[in-house]
């Protein structure tokens, strides 16, 4: 269970701060410098979704990010660095795979585990040996660890079981007076978390899909498998990253997706929502481009085209908290082809409908 963030008196006020991409303002870097160094936390842009960010090596620092989101403290931090050296700093080793990928990934959306040191504390890995490192494709981000010098520990800078933010206004819903400010870099590129592959063994497990597919990261070290726990909602086979057993990126509304021929779903959704208004409920659909002008009923939002799965990731979370804003009290939408970029696509709506699929 996700835990509920904490309601005290000691809310603060969250600076907020624009920054424009193509000319980073060094002043508004060397602000938020300052508050990380004293172990405050910043939210900032990545190339995926928005972190919520705090010196992952302090562990006190680190556990204001858990206190803010409401976040479980056995579920542990990705810890964000701006150049290599940073990475031989905070592991036991470098695995020839782990150098591989880097090469080829990073910066971007490819978070690796290995076998953490000493430096990390286990505040940061919630109790684990191992940490989780990315190396993030956005220049906001990558400056503002290079010129704190901070090792930033970030997740996704939403209340724990929310949609990622996307926006930093999607961060302000959530986090504001609960953290010191935000760095507002427009909308992110991709939308969707980082793919997190496991190299503690001789075998790169990916634990969460993302950006980067299986095929990509297989055309660059050969065999990768997919950790069985994220394959069939079992509960005897537990995820391997302790994020993927939450019921995540969820929407307020009961979110069912339905399952087969294009024209059989549509008109299925067309019945039940039909029933669901007639019953007093208001319905939200998620449509895609093919099929928009043939749902009749109900708040239709149009997450993009089959043929670009790039444009359905990037519009997947704001959807869904658009849908928490509108207030809708049922979801209803189609499902996505698990290639690709598609395994990450599916991988989210699925955890966000709670694992209810039907077939029609
Ligand atoms: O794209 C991203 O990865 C974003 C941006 C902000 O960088 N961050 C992000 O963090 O998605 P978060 O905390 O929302 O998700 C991190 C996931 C969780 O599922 C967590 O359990 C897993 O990574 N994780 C972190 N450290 C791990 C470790 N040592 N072993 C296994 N899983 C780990
Ligand atoms: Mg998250």
């Amino acid at each position: 269970m996700a835990g509920s963030p904490e309601k005290n008196g000691d809310k603060m006020d969250t600076i907020i701060r624009k920054l424009d991409v193509n000319k980073i303002d060094s002043d508004i870097i060397d602000e938020a410098s300052e508050i990380l160094k004293r172990g405050g936390m910043v939210a900032f842009p990545t190339e995926t979704v928005y972190g919520l960010g705090a010196d992952a090596l302090d562990e006190t620092a680190s556990a204001k990010i858990y206190k803010a989101k409401g976040r479980p403290s056995d579920n542990p931090l990705i810890v964000h660095i701006s150049n290599k050296n940073q990475l031989y700093r905070i592991v036991e080793s470098v695995p020839e795979t782990a150098e591989k990928l880097i090469n080829k990934f990073w910066p971007g959306p490819m978070t690796i585990i290995l076998k953490k040191n000493d430096i990390v504390p286990k505040g940061t890995t919630g109790g684990l040996d191992t940490v989780a490192i990315r190396m993030p494709g956005h220049q906001v981000a990558l400056e503002l660890i290079e010129r704190s010098g901070v090792l930033i520990a970030a997740p996704s800078a939403n209340i724990s079981g929310r949609p990622s933010p996307t926006t930093a206004q999607h961060v302000k819903e959530d986090l504001s007076g609960r953290i010191d400010m935000i760095l507002d870099g427009g909308e992110v590129g991709i939308g969707i978390e980082s793919t997190i592959v496991d190299l503690t063994d001789d075998v790169p497990v990916i634990l969460r899909p993302g950006y980067i597919t299986k095929e990509m990261l297989e055309n660059v070290v050969g065999r990768v498998d997919i950790d069985k726990g994220l394959i069939v909602p079992d509960e005897n086979i537990k995820p391997k990253a302790p994020g993927m057993k939450y019921r995540h990126y969820a929407p307020k509304a009961d979110f069912t997706m339905f399952n087969g021929n294009m024209e059989d779903v549509v008109n299925h959704i067309n019945e039940e929502a039909v029933k669901r208004i007639n019953e007093g409920k208001s319905v939200g659909i998620i449509a895609s481009e093919e099929t928009k002008d043939m749902y009749k009923y109900g708040n239709i939002q149009v997450i993009g085209t089959r043929l670009d799965e790039d444009t359905i990731a990037h519009n997947l979370y704001g959807i869904l908290r658009g849908f928490d804003a509108a207030d809708v009290d049922i979801i209803y939408g189609e499902t996505f082809e698990k290639n690709g970029l598609g395994q990450a696509i599916m991988n989210r709506l699925q955890k966000a409908a709670g694992y209810h699929i039907e077939d029609v």
